[in-house]
């Protein structure tokens, strides 16, 4: 109990909504399935592109972005192996289930003009690589077979993070939790680093660091979908 097993979304801010959804669906060919203003986050909205049954690729456009410019080399890589800021989004690497599969997609993004790098062998899997709109940095990546932690685990990158022998047998093995169902109570909200909210909002949010889960559920909640469902269309 209580793993995580894949993205069910990564969200990314953009400046033109309408760009990035043209060239997921269009040129990639992954399908919309959602746009829709965000929860309780005014004039802002977001877009899930299908990645799997439970799983997307998810946009953000909030009216502060259009005045925040991308920094080579702090916000946006430039390059798929570009530095960027500790915390940032280096590259996003979607899944796809064979090389033959990813030279289809690599077929799709050259006839729409779009430059391409690979597929390169990586051992551990095969990629190809690309800029999409915003300067975000795109790869497409297939494995055969799972991760051989032996072959993939390199002694001198170990040494060179700082990790001792003992340390690693405790990354490669994680300790397991005994459940408590969601009764551990809430600590202290700036035990660790927390939530960083702008100044002019500083108030209103930063009373959610003192809610109960109930209160926050309540306030935060909207289960029903924007559009009615149509019942008998054919
Ligand atoms: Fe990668």
């Amino acid at each position: 109990m209580g793993l995580p097993n894949g993205i069910h979304h990564l969200a990314i801010a953009t400046r033109d909504m309408k760009a990035q959804i043209e060239f997921f669906t269009q040129i990639v060919g992954m399908e919309l399935v959602a746009l829709y203003w965000m929860h309780g986050v005014p004039k802002t909205f977001h877009a899930f592109l299908r990645l799997g049954d439970h799983s997307s690729l998810a946009f953000v456009q909030g009216p502060e972005m259009d005045s925040i410019e991308p920094v080579p080399g702090v916000s946006h890589a430039g390059f798929t192996a570009g530095p960027v800021a500790g915390g940032a989004m280096q590259h996003v690497a979607l899944n796809v289930d064979s090389e033959e599969e990813m030279l289809a997609i690599r077929d799709r993004l050259r006839t729409h003009g779009h430059w391409v790098m690979g597929p390169i062998d990586h051992g551990m899997c095969k990629s190809m690589y690309l800029a999409a709109p915003e300067g975000l940095m795109l790869e497409f990546a297939t494995s055969e077979s799972p991760i051989d932690a032996d072959e993939w685990i390199d002694p001198e990158v170990v040494a060179l993070c700082g990790i001792d022998a003992s340390e690693l047998a405790r990354y490669r093995r994680p300790p397991s939790f005994a459940e408590r169902g969601g009764a551990v109570a809430q600590p202290d909200p700036h035990a660790q680093p927390n939530f960083v909210f702008p100044p002019e909002q500083r108030e209103q949010l930063g009373a959610l660091l003192h809610m109960s889960d109930e209160q926050i559920a309540t306030l935060l909640s909207f289960p029903t979908p924007p559009v009615p469902k149509q019942r008998g269309a054919a």
